[in-house]
């Protein structure tokens, strides 16, 4: 059997070295990371210790990462730090403003590019617009793929309807959903990982497992799940300050608070994908 270029930098003859890798499924990683041009105030946004352990461990640098849920750019911040080329891409004009002010902030030491495109994911013609800045760099593919979509409705990101935030069914968010994955892992090159971080929802009185959903849609797409990681998950600013409120919510309707969101991590097979049928 051929033997597969490496996917990331890390030497194994070194491995009790890399005491900063994550290995188990349980992320507990307490307070986001506040270095460099990262700050915590955007409703939504993740911790950067996310893409640092999803570019460490699947990506070499200078590889190209892409990010279609990009928000203020967490993961394209990281990416220069971390010395991967990065592409983002959010719909909302004022977010992807204030995220290249903030990616220019952060110094570059490996002088990677960076591009942040404002669109909307779901359309192919931004997926192409991607393929063009790829092509542009010398890449005909990507090598890692991180989707932090919106929860569906828990947090509402503008009022564009194409904002995933605003699909009025779970089923229209899954599609939406279902066609950036489509329209993304297009771009990935065969082997490579796709990582998917998203929380579950509560709705009607009952848990609706977006993560598990999602996670089908991914699997569809001719990607195989390689892990489902468990992260602690930090109370939203409208929640913090009414623990005690939420907690007697729980006791009084029998269901558990949140504490929880997914880090899920698929790599892609050489097989054929699924166009999405409207
Ligand atoms: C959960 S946030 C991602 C936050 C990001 N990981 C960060 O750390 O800043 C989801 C983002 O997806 C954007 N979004 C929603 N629908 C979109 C679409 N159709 N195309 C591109 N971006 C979209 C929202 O505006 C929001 O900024």
């Amino acid at each position: 059997m051929a033997s597969r270029e490496p996917i990331n930098d890390l030497d194994l003859t070194q491995w009790r070295e890399y005491d900063d890798i994550l290995t188990d499924s349980l992320w507990l990683l307490g307070k986001r990371d506040n270095h460099g041009a990262h700050k915590p105030d955007y409703w939504g946004n993740f911790a950067p210790q996310i893409p640092y352990q999803a570019m460490r461990r699947f990506t070499r640098r200078g590889e190209l990462v892409l990010d279609p849920f990009s928000g203020l750019g967490t993961t394209l911040i990281e990416a220069r730090r971390l010395g991967r080329h990065a592409i983002g891409v959010e719909l909302s004009p004022t977010v992807a403003e204030t995220a290249c002010e903030r990616i220019e902030a952060q110094e570059n030491p490996y002088t990677v590019r960076t591009a942040l495109l404002q669109g909307d994911s779901a359309c192919p013609q931004t997926a192409e617009r991607v393929r063009c800045q790829m092509n542009e760099w010398g890449f005909e593919q990507a090598q890692l793929l991180i989707l932090h979509p919106p929860y569906h409705d828990i947090i509402a990101f503008s009022d564009d309807p194409r904002d995933l935030s605003n699909a009025p069914t779970l089923e229209m968010f899954l599609k939406q959903f279902e066609q950036v994955v489509c329209n993304f892992a297009s771009l990935l090159g065969t082997d490579r990982f796709l990582t998917l971080v998203i929380g579950d929802k509560y709705a009607g009185g009952e848990w609706i497992p977006l993560g598990f959903h999602t996670m089908e849609v991914v699997r569809r797409h001719g990607f195989r799940l390689k892990s489902i990681c468990v992260k602690d998950f930090h109370e939203t600013r409208g929640k913090r300050g009414q623990r005690s409120l939420w907690r007697y919510r729980a006791l009084k309707g029998n269901f558990y608070l949140f504490g929880h969101e997914y880090v899920m991590f698929f790599e892609k097979m050489a097989t054929a994908f699924q166009s999405v049928t409207t």
